[in-house]
């Protein structure tokens, strides 16, 4: 991704060859801050806390620190207690268990001594695979935009997506903004809608923060605006991102999501998922067999800004006492979805589902 009109990719392995540092996305938009991370605890707290967001960036962070608990101690009892910490951090994201599945694969064969280097050497494929797979997203999604600006030369292709699948959450240009950014380098002009994202704000801090960085207009929302845009023809197409799809298309994604998908089929408007094929889990039938991730109810009663000294302040916003409930994500049934944006194409649910069974989901 592009900050200060630089590229970066949002975690690097640091010189010693062990750690890595990472962008602190807690700190976003108010100040760029890096973290370093040196031992598998450390990253299972980044990813509980959300240091790192986005499956895909969740899901190295935990590679790299079940790498950084085997330089320490490589026999099996170590992977597999380091193994747990970190699956149970973050639960609805499939990619996470996927990466550190690929590590465990890597290294198991192997006599201890041997195991760290080929850990690291897995999680560094792990991230430049990412970097292609958002590409090939990219590619997958342009048609869709190029054809609505060709209808109408000059006007800019209006895009609503929900929470944060973009360069932050990957190693290249994310999933959902993929399109976006292809677009917008070919010189089409591109308008996006930013969901706010209640509760944590992920559209209205992170994705209008990127999406700055790399000067593709755009406009933030409360998050129960987009139907009305969409009743009123002002949004051409919705992509999303996705924590995971399971086998019979159900797409869970951040909280709000589906009421998107709702009212783009109320109004015709096209609904895409953006997915590298680690977030397809063929092993699970529906979305009702996938845990939704509960965090703390204090991330709805509170809100995290700066006043007007640019002092950063948490204040409450809700009445005292009252209960709240924060389930992060929701389920998009495959019926709402008009197609998968793939690194293999745009993808109906039968192709993806026809990819799968002959295992295209391994790298
Ligand atoms: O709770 P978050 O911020 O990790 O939720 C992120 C999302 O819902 C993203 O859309 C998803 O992880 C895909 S990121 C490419």
């Amino acid at each position: 991704m592009i900050i200060d009109g630089k590229e970066t990719r949002p975690l690097i392995l640091n010189a010693d060859g062990f750690s890595i540092r990472v962008l602190d996305q807690r700190q976003l938009p108010w100040a760029i801050e890096w973290a370093d991370i040196a031992d598998a605890e450390t990253a299972a707290l980044a990813i509980r806390q959300m240091w790192v967001r986005g499956a895909p960036m969740l899901a190295v962070t935990g590679a790299y620190g079940l790498c950084m608990a085997l330089r320490l101690d490589a026999s099996d009892a170590n992977l597999a207690r380091t193994y747990d910490m970190l699956f149970r951090t973050r639960p609805t994201a499939v990619n996470l268990q996927g990466a550190l599945n690929a590590i465990v694969a890597a290294v198991k064969p192997l006599p201890p001594e041997l195991r760290a280097a080929a850990g690291y050497a897995r999680a560094a494929e792990l991230c430049d695979a990412d970097a292609r797979d958002c590409e090939a997203i990219g590619r997958s999604g342009l048609p869709l935009i190029e054809a609505i600006a060709k209808q109408r030369p000059g006007k800019p292709v209006n895009v609503l997506t929900h929470c944060n699948a973009g360069a932050l959450a990957t190693f290249a240009y994310g999933t959902a903004t993929a399109p976006i950014y292809l677009a917008h380098e070919a010189g089409i002009p591109v308008h996006v809608w930013v969901d706010e994202t209640r509760p944590r704000n992920q559209g209205a801090s992170l994705t209008a923060f990127e999406l700055s960085q790399h000067g593709v207009p755009h406009t933030i929302i409360a998050d129960n605006a987009g139907g009305l845009l969409m009743q009123r023809g002002e949004v051409d197409l919705c992509f999303v991102g996705v924590d995971r799809v399971t086998r019979n298309g159900d797409a869970i994604n951040k909280v709000g999501t589906y009421l998107k998908a709702l009212a783009a089929h109320d109004t015709g408007v096209p609904f895409y998922v953006a997915m590298p094929f680690t977030s397809f889990d063929p092993l699970t039938a529906t979305g009702a067999d996938v845990e939704i991730e509960e965090r703390s109810a204090e991330e709805v009663t509170h809100i995290l800004g700066v006043d007007g000294a640019g002092q950063r302040q948490t204040i409450r916003i809700a009445n005292p006492g009252s209960a709240a409930a924060n389930p992060a994500f929701d389920v998009t049934p495959a019926r709402l979805v008009t197609g998968y944006l793939t690194e293999r194409g745009s993808l109906t649910l039968g192709d993806l589902q026809r990819r799968a069974a002959i295992g295209h989901i391994d790298r």
